[in-house]
């Protein structure tokens, strides 16, 4: 029980809310979602239009600006965009320095925090709008050079430069794959499921690491600082990290004789700490409208790719066991977007410890959009209360003593 009279402060009460489960932080023009209905909404949009209708540059534009782009505005954004994509050869001096095995997400946040060394311009938190345009431009021209080094490395392939003739997904998938693995990478299924993919990512409203970016960003700390924060955030495995979770996870499974029976026990077990990965969300109960979009997506990419994988069969026959069990039933816990993102990146050749970071690519728009409203807000900065629970009054002594 909690004494009532500990929540009093001298301004007022403290809402004691862990996890934030019930507490907005702030008020946000930019995504709307329904858990209940299943409905996601970017600046009004359906997240069903946007899936079938935007490239994913027109989307980050949206999230960040407020509205969609006319066709100059767009060229204009992507003329700027592919401008900045190379990334300064000095940071290569200190990339190198990281052990090729080291988790892609831990050197992702590195490059990102680092590039406010090489533009010290973003530190100034009075940038005038044109300033905040270039930050920002710059952000989003680089992370897909920087991820591509990112898996270059773990290969010990030489980096790949970004091409003056190629658009945002196709120069990245250029710069991953390289020029050995062509006709996969520009198969229209391929670039079409990327682009899926980065859209369904692009914001969710007010989860983890959104929130951290936008309360690092509230101490006027610069983009990249925000955003590599924000990055951190993402890589645990209640959060992006269960993307990758997921393969790990079906992998299990299939080298332990493929039963998801044992599994799903496991899952419900209580005093077992095995959670499904890719089940279950803290805000849509009934369904993830991502997830329907991105399991179309990934049906349309296998059947392209002619895969066939074990591991995938596991993953359906999870699915199938886990949406007709009364444990999971009772508790809404459906296969998350996660679930299906790590099999189509798997499908494509991204190794499981690349996904939260192609996560991070995905949701960057949104992490900046999120950043510029709350400095357009001119938002206080974030810094919650506690209830405090320790000693109250202790008499210090000394080491002969403790
Ligand atoms: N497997 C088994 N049981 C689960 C799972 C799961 N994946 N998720 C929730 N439950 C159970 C809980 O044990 C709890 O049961 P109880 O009522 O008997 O105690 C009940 O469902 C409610 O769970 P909470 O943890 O309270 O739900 P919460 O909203 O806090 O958590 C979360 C949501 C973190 C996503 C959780 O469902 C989970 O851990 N899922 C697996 C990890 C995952 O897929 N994360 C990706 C989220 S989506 C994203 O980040 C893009």
């Amino acid at each position: 029980a909690i004494d009532i009279s500990k929540l009093r402060d001298q301004s007022g009460y403290i809402t004691l809310d862990p996890g934030f489960k019930n507490t907005g932080a702030t008020k946000s023009a930019i995504t709307f979602l329904d858990g209940e209905k299943g409905i996601l909404k970017y600046r009004g949009y359906k997240i069903e239009d946007l899936a079938e209708k935007s490239t994913f540059l027109e989307v980050a534009y949206l999230l960040i600006f407020g509205n969609l782009p006319s066709k100059d505005i767009l060229e204009q954004f992507r003329t700027d965009i592919k401008r900045q994509m190379m990334v300064h050869e000095d940071m290569k001096m200190f990339f190198s320095g990281f052990p090729s095995k080291s988790h892609p997400m831990g050197q992702l946040s590195c490059l990102v925090g680092a590039l406010s060394a090489f533009y010290p311009e973003s530190l100034n938190p009075n940038q005038s709008e044109e300033e905040e345009y270039k930050t920002i431009i710059n952000l989003l021209g680089k992370m897909p050079t920087i991820v591509s080094w990112i898996q270059k490395k773990s290969l010990g392939h030489p980096v790949v430069y970004p091409k003056k003739d190629l658009g945002y997904i196709d120069n990245f998938m250029n710069m991953i794959f390289g020029e050995v693995n062509c006709d996969k990478i520009f198969d229209e299924a391929v670039l079409d499921a990327m682009r899926i993919l980065l859209i369904l990512h692009a914001d969710h409203e007010q989860n983890c690491s959104t929130s951290t970016v936008r309360i690092v960003g509230s101490s006027n700390a610069n983009l990249y600082a925000s955003v590599s924060a924000g990055i951190n955030a993402l890589w645990g495995p209640l959060h992006g990290g269960a993307n990758q979770a997921v393969i790990e996870m079906l992998e299990d499974i299939k080298n332990d004789g493929g039963d998801v029976e044992k599994y799903l026990a496991k899952a419900k077990d209580k005093n077992d700490p095995f959670r499904l990965m890719g089940f279950g969300h803290r805000v849509y109960k009934n369904f993830d409208p991502r997830a329907k979009i991105i399991k179309k997506a990934c049906d349309d990419v296998l059947e392209k790719l002619g895969v066939e994988d074990p591991v995938l069969d596991i993953a359906k026959g999870l699915e199938k066991a886990a949406l007709s069990d009364q444990y999971f039933i009772d508790r809404k816990l459906y296969p998350n977007v996660d679930f299906y993102s790590g099999i189509i990146y798997r499908a494509l050749g991204f190794k499981s410890d690349m996904f939260t970071v192609l996560f991070a690519l995905g949701r960057l728009p949104g992490w900046i959009a999120q950043w510029k409203e709350m400095r357009d807000n001119k938002e206080p900065i974030g810094r919650p209360r506690q209830v405090y629970t320790g000693e109250t009054s202790r008499q210090y002594p000394d080491t002969d003593h403790r």
